[in-house]
């Protein structure tokens, strides 16, 4: 039907489109830390975040707390030498690992040599499930952080 309103839609849902993309391109740009380049950071993935999230409430928030602020006084050694769950939001120095450290330490855990008491999960989650909770402890972390992190984890 030449003339209906309806057929001015999809141009203007292209040229929607197109600016969103010209916005997200200007915003990626490399991040180069000491030098070293590496690629934009990737956005994190909505529905891995989602996923993420049931599983961190399911086997971590009883140590590392519901919003992830970890347990009291986590910065002081205890009476047996171990330390208890620190915060995994933006507020302790997990974000300063890079992911195979902390994918490491969520299979293996602590090492009990140091009086470390966080308990592994690789015979509970696969490496997918802890790939997507790392992606829920992402979304706590300020873009600086995010870059950081990224940065230290892709170098
Ligand atoms: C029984 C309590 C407990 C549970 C459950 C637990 N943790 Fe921990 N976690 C700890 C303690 C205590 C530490 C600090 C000492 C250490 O490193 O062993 C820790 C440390 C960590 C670290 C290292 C932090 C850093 O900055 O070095 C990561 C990462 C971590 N936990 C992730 C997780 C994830 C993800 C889960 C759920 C799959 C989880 N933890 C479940 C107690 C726990």
């Amino acid at each position: 039907m030449p003339g209906h309103p309806a057929m001015a839609r999809p141009s203007t849902i292209l040229l929607l489109g197109f600016s969103i993309l010209l916005a997200a391109c200007a915003a990626q740009e490399p991040i180069v830390i000491q030098g070293t380049a590496v690629p934009p950071l990737p956005k994190l993935d909505a529905v891995r975040v989602k996923k993420g999230e049931r599983l961190y409430a399911q086997y971590c928030a009883s140590c590392h707390g519901v919003e992830l602020e970890g347990q009291p006084n986590w910065q002081q050694r205890q009476e047996d030498g171990s330390y208890p769950a620190p915060p995994q939001d933006s507020s302790s120095h997990t974000w300063h690992h890079p992911d195979e450290l902390l994918l490491e330490i969520i299979a293996n855990g602590g090492d009990p040599a140091f009086g470390l008491r966080m308990p592994g999960f690789e015979d509970q989650l696969s490496e997918d499930e802890m790939r997507a909770i790392l992606e829920y402890m992402k979304s706590y972390w300020d873009t600086e952080q995010r870059e950081f992190q990224w940065w230290i984890s892709a170098r």
